[in-house]
């Protein structure tokens, strides 16, 4: 990448040697292994990879949602592993919107107070015309007086699209947004995800497991093993395919190659 292109693109957030361990001595699961990564303002990123391979932890990780075992996190200028709880809490509240692979609805409340819930607890005054064009786009209408409970799984994720998007955050975070939705849904949401990053100046960070939901991003990651082992700009659902199952291609090599350099119980089985 060029100096220009980098000066065209002010820093959104940026992962510095990011670790996050979870559990400790034998048990410890490395989930991210020194991760270096730097998300650009105003543009698109989809991140791909095996199941387990960390891309949840790192998203949980840069919203400072889970704390990180080493490394940092600069955000607004700001390393966010060294804030306090509040500080964190108000930054998410203002400028970060996460749209989790689970939901996370609040089961008592409406589709439509669930979708308000980030300015409540603000104590904001919603954007009525941007409520309704949300509620429009993700075809809810119908479904705002309902109960988390009361709804589809596809209703629930985008009940819980809207609630990320309603503040109109800076920097949102979406865990497999479509991972519950018909591809015609999809695609809709996709579609205004992608506007959004254009009208808004806003940035966002995907994890889909879908080549084609990635290829509407302006750059996907591949991770693998609490890294990154690709990064493409422009992708195309052909070319995430292929370096996906490259990826898998060299992960089943080396499991076998470790098999293989493994000690026996009568000891190691090369030695003579
Ligand atoms: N709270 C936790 N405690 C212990 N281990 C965890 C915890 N959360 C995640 N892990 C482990 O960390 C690794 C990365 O998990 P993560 O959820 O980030 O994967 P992922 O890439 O999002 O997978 P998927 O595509 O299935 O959602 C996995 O080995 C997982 O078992
Ligand atoms: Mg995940």
């Amino acid at each position: 990448m060029t100096s220009q292109t980098r000066m065209a693109y002010p820093t959104a957030i940026e992962a510095i040697d990011l670790v996050k361990d979870y559990g400790r001595g034998e048990n410890t699961v490395h989930a991210l292994r020194g991760v270096n990564v730097r998300f650009e303002k105003g543009r698109f990123t989809a991140i791909m990879g095996p199941s387990g391979s960390g891309k949840s932890t790192l998203m949980h990780t840069l919203a400072g949602l889970d704390s990180a075992t080493d490394g940092h996190i600069m955000f607004n200028g700001a390393d966010i592993t060294a804030m306090t709880d509040n500080q964190l809490t108000l930054l998410r509240r203002k400028k970060i919107g996460f749209i989790f692979q689970s939901f996370n609805l609040l089961p008592m409340f409406t589709a439509e107070q669930n979708i308000l819930m980030p300015l409540t607890l603000a104590g904001d005054k919603p954007d009525r015309a941007w409520f309704r064009q949300l509620v429009r786009t993700l075809g809810l209408e119908q479904r705002l007086n309902h109960r988390p409970n009361e709804l589809s799984g596809g209703q629930q994720q985008r009940v819980a699209i809207a609630r990320a998007l309603i503040s109109k955050p800076a920097l949102v975070f979406a865990d497999e947004p479509t991972g519950n939705l018909d591809s015609v849904s999809s695609a809709e949401v996709l579609g205004f995800l992608k506007q959004s990053v254009k009208e808004l100046d806003q940035t966002i960070i995907m994890v889909t497991h879908d080549a084609v939901a990635a290829s509407y991003a302006d750059r996907a990651i591949v991770f693998a093993d609490g890294r990154i082992v690709a990064d493409e700009a422009n992708p195309t659902a052909e070319v995430m395919n292929e370096l996906l199952m490259a990826e898998r291609d060299r992960a089943t090599r080396q499991a076998a190659a470790e098999a293989e350099a493994m000690p026996t119980a009568s000891g190691p089985r090369h030695r003579r």
